[in-house]
């Protein structure tokens, strides 16, 4: 029976790997590309979700990990850095792991989800909590890997966009062609920036007909690209994209130019209305900054900017059990409590408010 064998072996003619180069896999990409009928009803446009939470650690991340670790372990790295609002520092512990190497991670203190910090831990990491913001941490671990016999597995290393932009080509054998428009949340803007990468040379392959218009939102307390400059203290519920002086700024503002494409912001309460839509409405559960990626759709269709009968993608970039929490939580910030009832049939049918069949 055939097992999709992730990115770098379903990829490697367009990848630089070598037969010198380990694959250190987890089986991470093949994601689903979901229709969404119900953005589509409300958009007017064909609306398809590219689920990346579906990866190995439940992010995107591991896209581009797969490539950073096995490059390390071929340059013969035995220990990798990374700093991370998260999902890197989870995807980085387990590569490492997998690969028999250390893995330490930088993360700003008290800003991670739980189960993102569960995760790095559970994989052996060695895990710091800085007292500073993820544009500190970043700054140590580039500082770290230049001084120190530690590999950096940041977005800043080329070999994570080379591994994420696979994505792109997986959207493009799905449709059989670019979509119209592809939406991403932006933190670091190291996605965005391999989506354009991908989606560019599957056109020069000339297997598709167009570049897609690359739609990036960050949220309105952590928006520097927006705003046009760097945010000192970057504030959102999002944690994934707290972030407040992007890695891939310049890399992302080439993209946003070469496709025609836009940076937007949205507000919490934006991303969290957008949140409930997508697990109530589509039925995929996501950790609040990738629901950023609906909530841009809908600000979008609002302004008129989505156009009747075009496709969309939208990346939705990590797992929703991350970071439970938003969904017990109603929208005007009070705590939903389930109801409890008796170890009775009839109770519970009364409850529910079902009558008997007769
Ligand atoms: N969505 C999620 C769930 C993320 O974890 C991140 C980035 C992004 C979107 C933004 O991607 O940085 O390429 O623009 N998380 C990084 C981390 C910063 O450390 O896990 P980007």
């Amino acid at each position: 029976a055939h097992q999709w064998r992730g990115v770098l072996r379903e990829y490697a003619d367009r990848l630089d790997i070598s037969d010198a180069t380990p694959i250190i896999t987890l089986g991470e990409g093949g994601t689903p590309l979901l229709p969404a009928p119900a953005l589509s009803a409300r958009t007017g446009a064909t609306v398809w979700v590219k689920y990346e939470g579906m990866n190995p650690t439940g992010s995107f991340k591991d896209r581009g990990m797969t490539m950073a670790v096995s490059k390390a372990v071929e340059h013969g790295a035995k220990a990798i850095i990374c700093a991370s609002t998260g999902n890197t520092s989870a995807s980085a512990a387990a590569y490492a792991a997998h690969a028999g190497i250390t893995a330490a991670v930088l993360v700003p203190e008290g800003k991670i989800a739980l189960g993102k910090l569960s995760q790095a831990i559970a994989h052996n990491a060695e895990l710091l909590q800085v007292q500073g913001n993820f544009d500190d941490c970043l700054e140590i671990a580039r500082d770290l890997a230049a001084n120190y016999p530690v590999h950096l597995v940041n977005s800043v290393n080329n070999d994570r966009i080379e591994g994420q932009k696979t994505a792109a080509f997986e959207v493009v054998e799905v449709l059989g062609d670019a979509p119209d428009i592809h939406i991403v949340p932006v933190g670091n803007a190291g996605n965005y920036t391999a989506y354009f990468r991908g989606y560019s040379e599957e056109l020069a392959r000339g297997e598709t007909t167009k570049l897609p218009r690359m739609f990036g939102f960050q949220a309105a307390g952590s928006a520097p690209i927006v705003l046009g400059h760097v945010v000192k203290n970057p504030d959102t519920i999002a944690s994934a994209i707290r972030i407040g002086n992007p890695a891939s700024w310049e890399l992302a503002l080439g993209a946003r130019e070469a496709s025609n494409g836009y940076f937007g912001a949205i507000s919490d309460e934006h991303i969290l209305e957008a949140y409930r839509i997508l697990s109530a409405e589509v039925g995929i559960f996501v950790e609040p900054a990738s629901a950023i990626s609906v909530a841009g759709l809908l600000e979008r269709a609002a302004a008129g900017q989505i156009p009747r009968g075009s496709t969309v993608v939208l990346t939705v970039t990590g797992h929703g059990l991350k970071d439970p929490q938003w969904a017990l939580r109603t929208a005007d910030g009070s705590d939903i409590k389930p109801t409890v009832v008796a170890n009775d049939t009839d109770e519970v049918a009364g409850v529910l408010g079902l009558s008997k069949v007769t």
